[in-house]
């Protein structure tokens, strides 16, 4: 009699496989500390300052940090909770912290001027607000964002529904970016390029995964992973793939889709987020490559930058792991309902009659634009036109929204996001329903080099 049989003969309950031990070791995230022992609350300390970490072996980079670690803390919440973060500003500028996606008061937005003064040196702030909504969200500041997002200011909230299906996978959370380096490991001038910087948007030579170049995961054969990914990186698209694999995408932006849809790849624009579960399948002991390849976001992005390695799946030696049907994940998602809606029109714009490169919404730049105005309750359909030779990845703060399709209906499986693809000579549609949370919004290109050259608006939510 085998060894298995035996096990089952004595009734002996059997192990269910596990992924190989330190599987996630190579990627692990620091974690926020939770410093009130009461439930439903987590209260935690972010403070931004500059900081050594090795990105290559060997080479300290000092880099603007959140706690000293690049990305920041992971900072993990139930939906429900009051997440209070207990800011300090020790860099050398004024700095906000913005939540992306989260659907919070304005006054905790971090939007400077409009939300919240900005942090000075040796300031403070106490962000203090509720999780609504179970999802991967993130981090960073919102002045001079493309600089102190390209100098590593950056990191993932993750709030967990107690509520979901077990067993969807080994969970990772990932946050991918990029950066530049000179030889020394010092820091690459994030205004690099001038004028072309700014047009293209400026991406980092170094592909990074929870701060890591090119790290090595754990994983067994037909057993299930699930990765929670933020594109975190200031300018560049992310496109994974792996050589005959699948991915299941069971959420987005704003938490689970109205139900799985089967990928061969993960494309993600700056700001946005996708919940993937991914079955690795090959020989025991080999690598699978998880390859970054190019996506064409405009003139000359596919030349730029070729084909590149971003993290390796390793096989463990042990023989392959049968697969366990994935739980079903279904969420029922309303279409919002947009027969009396207001339309909101705005064309992504360029000015041509300036030296420097100046975006704009609709040929304003963000320093001379009047805020648009909208009242709580309230339904709008916003259709973002790109009069530009690049996409442009649009967000809108504080408020989740429905993508439509050219006929104005919803695209399945419906999803609520915070941040769509706008593409060359195209156009973007969605529909926001605007709850009760009055203020002043940011909408924005989340080419952070986009954003500050003034593609960038506000949205007045009166009561
Ligand atoms: Cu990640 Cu103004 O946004
Ligand atoms: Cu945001
Ligand atoms: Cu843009």
């Amino acid at each position: 009699m085998s060894l298995w049989l035996a096990v089952a003969a004595t009734g002996c309950a059997v192990e269910p496989p596990s992924q190989p031990d330190g599987w996630d070791s190579a990627v692990a995230l620091q974690s926020a500390r939770d410093l009130d022992a009461r439930p439903g609350v987590v209260e935690v300390d972010l403070t931004a300052r500059v900081g050594d970490v090795e990105i290559v072996p060997g080479k300290k980079t000092p880099t603007w940090t959140y706690n000293g670690g690049l990305p920041g803390p992971l900072i993990r919440a139930s939906v429900g909770d009051r997440v209070i973060v207990h800011f300090r500003n020790e860099l050398s500028e004024p700095t906000t912290v913005h939540w992306h996606g989260v659907r919070l008061p304005a006054e905790m937005d971090g939007a400077p001027g409009h939300s919240q003064p900005e942090t000075p040196p040796g300031g403070g702030f106490t962000y203090d607000f509720v999780v609504p909504d179970a999802g991967l969200y993130w981090y960073h500041p919102h002045v001079n964002s493309a600089v102190q997002e390209g100098n590593g200011l950056y990191g993932p909230l993750l709030v967990e529904d107690p509520d979901e299906p077990a067993e969807l996978g080994d969970e990772l959370v990932l946050v991918l970016s990029d950066i530049s380096l000179r030889d020394d490991g010092s820091l690459e001038d994030p205004d690099a390029g001038g004028n072309l910087g700014t047009l293209f948007g400026r991406e980092g030579d170094l592909l990074l995964v929870n701060g890591r170049v090119n790290p090595v995961i754990g994983a067994r054969a037909g057993l299930r992973q699930r990765w929670r990914i933020v594109n975190a990186a200031k300018s560049r698209y992310y496109q994974l793939l792996i050589t005959d694999h699948r991915f299941t995408r069971i959420g987005g932006d704003g938490g689970f889709l109205e139900h799985p849809v089967e990928e061969d790849r993960i494309l993600l624009t700056p700001g946005e987020r996708a919940d993937v579960v991914v079955t690795p399948r090959g020989a025991p002991g080999s690598t699978l490559s998880v390859r970054w390849v190019p996506y064409d976001r405009g003139y000359g992005a596919t030349f730029a930058r070729p084909e590149v390695e971003a993290f390796r799946l390793r096989l463990a030696d042990e023989p392959v792991v049968h697969d366990e049907p994935l739980p079903e994940v279904a969420r029922t998602i309303e279409a919002l309902d947009t027969t009396a809606a207001r339309h909101v029109d705005l064309q992504l714009t360029r000015e041509e009659d300036s030296d420097d490169v100046v975006m704009g919404i609709n040929g304003v730049p963000s320093w001379k634009a009047e805020p648009l105005m909208a009242a709580v309750g309230e339904t709008a359909v916003w259709t973002v036109e790109n009069t530009m030779a690049f996409d442009h990845p649009f967000h809108l703060h504080g408020f989740f929204f429905q993508v439509l399709g050219a006929d104005g209906q919803p695209v399945r499986p419906l999803a609520w996001k915070d941040t769509v693809n706008v593409p060359v000579d195209g156009s973007a549609r969605f529909a926001v329903r605007y709850d009760n949370r009055p203020g002043m919004w940011m909408f924005h290109c989340h080419i952070l080099d986009h954003a500050e050259a003034g593609m960038m608006g506000m949205l007045h939510v009166v009561r």
